[in-house]
């Protein structure tokens, strides 16, 4: 049954970049444009990025006008469609996340555009949903898009039981890959589970000496753990980092300023050139939304190939509890804000 839009909305904002305490205020909620659909959010994926933007650590990429939002991913119910809409109807399940320029997922509502969101998978709840689709669609567009593999191609997955780590390994064995892995003894299991052929404990062994002609790497780590992953791919073949210092080519994909273009030129060269002298190719993937790669994510999610993994459920209000327990960088898969009752 339809039900009333509230004028305003509870939000978790912050009001200057640094402020570790994100306060809970009330908003109007959002107004939708033609494309656009309104969500009420029953469901919040936590992401690094959440805190890493809190902390102002992405205002070169991009610079957020304040009060902010936090939250990018989202599971809920369409609130109202506009005009364009004829995708989704009001009442549908619905996950997705938001585009960079209109985050803000910690909220009770969002406009979000009609082309950023799917249909939730059916078998799976709204928390579920809502962990999957900036990590999921993060290891879909490195794997997938950037480094192209094929069944049968080796890959390496940093920080397997991370949040992109856990939906990584389970694509990766969607597409036929075999899939080597770096985790802690903590994590062990899980990747096992989730059907890593490879495992690698990161705080024992050295990766960079037991692995050889990889088709790929997705690097969630930067620093050292990049820098050696060059020289385990094969010739010509992609390390794509999600963590490390983003390239010229992001800065032209964004329309970026030239000077900023410049800059990441300068700052990614020393990697480009790390990875020229092992034959290999550095690339950094800033993942974009995507409602119809999300379909087929849920699709996989169906099929049960590729299942949330959720460390830890945090209420609404202890959305601050959420971003510090994911700024530990310890979770074991994915953390998840719960917004309202399904
Ligand atoms: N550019 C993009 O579009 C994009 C998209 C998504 C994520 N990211 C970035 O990717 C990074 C990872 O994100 P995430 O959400 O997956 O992080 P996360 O969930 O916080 O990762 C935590 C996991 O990493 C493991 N880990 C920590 N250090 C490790 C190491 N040296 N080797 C292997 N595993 C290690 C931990 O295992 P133990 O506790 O057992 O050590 C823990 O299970 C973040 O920097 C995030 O900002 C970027």
């Amino acid at each position: 049954m339809e039900q009333a839009i509230p004028a305003t909305m509870h939000a978790m904002t912050i009001q200057a970049y640094g402020q570790k305490n994100v306060e809970k205020t009330t908003v109007p909620t959002p107004a939708i444009g033609k494309d656009d659909v309104l969500v009420k959010i029953l469901a919040a994926g936590v992401n690094s990025v959440d805190f890493k933007i809190r902390d102002g650590r992405l205002k070169l990429l991009i610079d957020y006008p304040m009060p902010l939002i936090l939250g990018n991913d989202l599971a809920g119910i369409v609130a109202a469609v506009g005009d364009n809409v004829r995708e989704f109807a009001v009442g549908d399940a619905v996950y997705g996340r938001a585009d960079k320029d209109r985050m803000g997922t910690f909220a009770e509502y969002i406009a979000i555009k009609k082309q950023h969101l799917a249909k939730k998978p059916p078998h799976l709840n709204f928390t579920e949903s809502a962990s999957l689709p900036l990590a999921a669609l993060t290891a879909y567009q490195a794997l997938h898009e950037r480094m192209k593999l094929q069944a049968g191609d080796k890959v390496l997955i940093h920080a397997g039981a991370g949040g992109v780590g856990t939906a990584a390994i389970q694509i990766a064995k969607a597409m036929g890959l075999f899939v080597a892995t770096t985790a802690s003894a903590a994590g062990r299991a899980l990747v096992e589970r989730l059907g890593a052929d490879l495992i690698i404990d990161y705080k024992t062994e050295d990766f960079s000496e037991q692995l050889r002609g990889y088709d790929g790497v997705l690097d969630t780590l930067g620093g050292d753990a990049l820098r050696k992953s060059f020289r385990v791919v094969k010739r010509g073949a992609k390390v794509v980092s999600v963590s490390a210092v983003p390239t010229a080519q992001l800065a032209d994909e964004w329309g970026l300023p030239f000077y900023k273009k410049i800059l990441f030129a300068l700052a990614s060269a020393p990697l480009h050139l790390a990875a020229k002298k092992h034959g290999a190719v550095y690339d950094f993937l800033f993942m974009r939304p995507d409602g119809g790669q999300l379909a087929e994510i849920g699709a996989w999610a169906e099929q049960g190939k590729v299942l949330p993994v959720i460390d830890k459920v945090f209420a609404f209000d202890d959305t601050q509890q959420a971003l510090a327990y994911s700024e530990q960088g310890r979770a074991k898969g994915k953390i998840v804000i719960k917004i309202a009752d399904e």
